[in-house]
């Protein structure tokens, strides 16, 4: 059984970290003022709610109302466990994490160890290609260059089922660290086994250049194997997220437009040709993630397809996941290759100048719209024109209002003759909701004025720890016996922020993660609350005065009831009361 990490070195991990540079490495972040923005990662939106504050180390989204500390981010966005986020998080700051009982669990291999047991299997895979001539001949043979499989970290996993097992598995915990990595499989009976045998190994790199993750083209011709192999979902490795050869096509200047293919080989077979801003998805469709991702970085977005029904159904989809990103000044384009090419043949075969043809001439979407629509309906007759409008309707209804879907209308107009007005008419009546999230955390209270009082100074308080400094301690004593939800959890917040003055916003809701607490302090944090223009100072110690009040009577009530019976402590308090009171009223 695994010992418990304490608390305090939660709360030590929490000053030690920043959690602007935590989201930055995942989400790239702007400064805007004191806080840093960035389309929210947890729900789609084309204008960022989403924000880092630095002072609170805390990022909240405005739009969806996700909100937490690092940590949170890490369980929320990477999907990792508590644990592991501790363990990252601690690894980013160089901490060791300390357990209770003085021992980690094994289940828990730190981040570090992950990332540096999959940058020793890159390693031995091109260890193995450079000793191999089967795999040396393959890559020639398909026309790349030593240069360029060196630029890319190509490998090679040789036949066999055990050779990384062997080399890399040398004791159980790096044979732990190749299962959860998922370069070796484990089947029913325990037997272990390497996933990626006699194949071409292209390593795939995250945004910092990691390895995080393999794609394996198969040698033989073997119809049993399928043709590509990835790693499975891992820890580090999220599919939907990531993009082939992002980290390689980033680093082009000038960065205008990132080209989207479909294969491994595509990506490369470009970049030896000089075209080092193409980008490929991991074997599924693009998402809007994708689509957001570059967009943030890049105004002009080219898909490559192939120009059979296929390609032409791949694109469609690809068009409809991006209609509601179109705002202005970000485009869209298709190229539609000649049947059966793919770029790597096509740029091999041809040259880049051609392939650079192919660019230039490349559709924008709404040509690409439209000509499939008119191809649907018989735009001779009046029925076929009627018909293109309601084709058209759900299609640029997502798109957002502006400049861009204006023009799209206007078009819409112009082939099917109806009003532009009446056509802005019959399509705004169902404008795209712009916030289509649920608003879990949004409240129903409109102002903190309807939260109690003892709510009122937790949330001030989270917001500004060091208010607490100036509660006396005789104010804490004595507001530890007047009976209210939650002022339990307000003096042990004032107490441990007294103790510990550092901890920010996001490490106060971390300390309470897991206890009865939890939930209140997850919804109070929320800065929902306070975005009105107020005095915080004033505001707490508007609430603390009233709720010493609240004491005073509640306490006074008590020691009256017991009268008669009262111990000379008591005595005294009932006369400071009084006190208190006489001086009040
Ligand atoms: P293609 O089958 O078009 O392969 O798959 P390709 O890129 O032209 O490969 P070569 O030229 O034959 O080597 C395109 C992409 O689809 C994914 C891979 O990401 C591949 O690069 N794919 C394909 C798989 O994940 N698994 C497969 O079995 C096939
Ligand atoms: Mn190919």
């Amino acid at each position: 059984m695994a010992g418990r990490i304490p608390r305090s070195f939660i709360d030590e991990l929490m000053t030690r970290i920043d959690i602007v540079d935590l989201i930055d490495s995942y989400v790239s972040l702007r400064k805007i003022g004191r806080n840093y923005t960035a389309c929210c990662p947890f729900h789609t939106e084309k204008t960022p709610s989403f924000t880092v504050s630095q002072e609170k180390q805390f990022y909240y989204c405005f739009g969806c109302g996700a909100h937490g500390s690092a940590i949170g981010f890490l369980m929320e966005h990477a999907r990792l466990n508590f644990l592991e986020a501790v363990h990252e998080l601690a690894s980013r700051a160089g901490m060791a994490v300390v357990y209770e009982q003085g021992t980690a669990p094994t289940s828990i291999a730190a981040f570090d160890d992950l990332y540096q047991i999959m940058a020793e299997a890159a390693q031995y895979y091109r260890q193995q290609l450079r000793q191999s001539q089967t795999a040396i001949n393959y890559l020639k043979k398909r026309g790349l260059t030593g240069e360029i499989a060196r630029d890319y970290g190509l490998g090679y996993a040789p036949p066999g089922w055990d050779n990384l097992l062997k080399t890399l598995g040398t004791n159980s915990d790096m044979r732990a660290r190749l299962l959860k990595t998922g370069l070796i499989k484990q089947n029913e009976s325990g037997h272990r086994y390497d996933r990626f045998r006699d194949r071409i190994m292209f390593p795939i790199l995250d945004q910092r250049g990691r390895v995080i993750a393999f794609g394996g083209r198969k040698l033989s011709e073997s119809e049993h194997e399928p043709k590509y192999l990835n790693s499975p979902e891992t820890p580090l490795f999220q599919k939907g997220n990531e993009l082939y050869g992002w980290y390689s096509a980033r680093k082009t200047r000038p960065l205008q437009n990132i080209i989207v293919v479909e294969g491994y080989m595509d990506v490369i077979a470009l970049a030896q040709f000089g075209i080092s801003n193409a980008i490929a998805t991991l074997g599924t469709a693009t998402s809007i993630k994708h689509l957001n991702r570059l967009f943030r970085n890049v105004p002009e977005i080219i898909f490559c397809f192939d120009g059979d029904e296929a390609g032409k159904k791949a694109a469609w989809r690809a068009l409809e996941i991006a209609l509601p990103l179109l705002q202005e000044g970000r485009q869209i384009r298709f190229i539609f290759l000649p049947q059966g090419n793919d770029p790597d043949n096509l740029v091999r075969r041809e040259g880049a100048q051609s392939f650079n043809n192919h660019l230039a001439r490349a559709t924008p979407l709404s040509k690409f719209l439209f000509n499939t629509l008119t191809q649907q309906v018989d735009m001779a007759s009046l029925d076929g024109r009627a018909r293109l409008v309601e084709l058209a309707k759900p299609l640029l209804k997502p798109l957002p209002i502006g400049p861009y879907r204006d023009l799209m209308l206007q078009k819409l107009s112009e082939l099917s003759g109806v009003n532009f007005n009446h056509l802005t008419r019959l399509i705004q009546g169902e404008i795209p909701k712009q916030t289509t999230v649920k608003r879990t955390i949004r409240k129903t209270i409109e102002s903190t004025r309807e939260l109690s009082l003892v709510d009122q100074a937790i949330i001030y308080l989270l917001h500004k720890p060091a208010l607490s400094l100036k509660i006396e301690q005789h104010y804490h004593e004595q507001l530890s016996k007047l009976n209210k939800p939650n002022i339990k959890l307000l003096l042990k917040i004032i107490e441990l922020s007294k103790e510990n003055p550092h901890l920010k916003l996001g490490a106060l809701c971390e300390h309470w993660r897991g206890t009865e607490y939890e939930q209140t302090i997850n919804y109070l944090a929320t800065p929902d609350f306070i975005e009105k223009q107020i005095n915080i100072d004033d505001e707490f110690f508007g609430a603390i005065n009233l709720l010493y009040k609240d004491y005073v009577v509640q306490r006074n009530a008590f020691l009256m009831q017991k009268s008669p019976n009262l111990t000379a402590v008591e005595k005294q308090e009932l006369q400071s009361l009084y006190k208190y009171h006489g001086a009040k009223q």
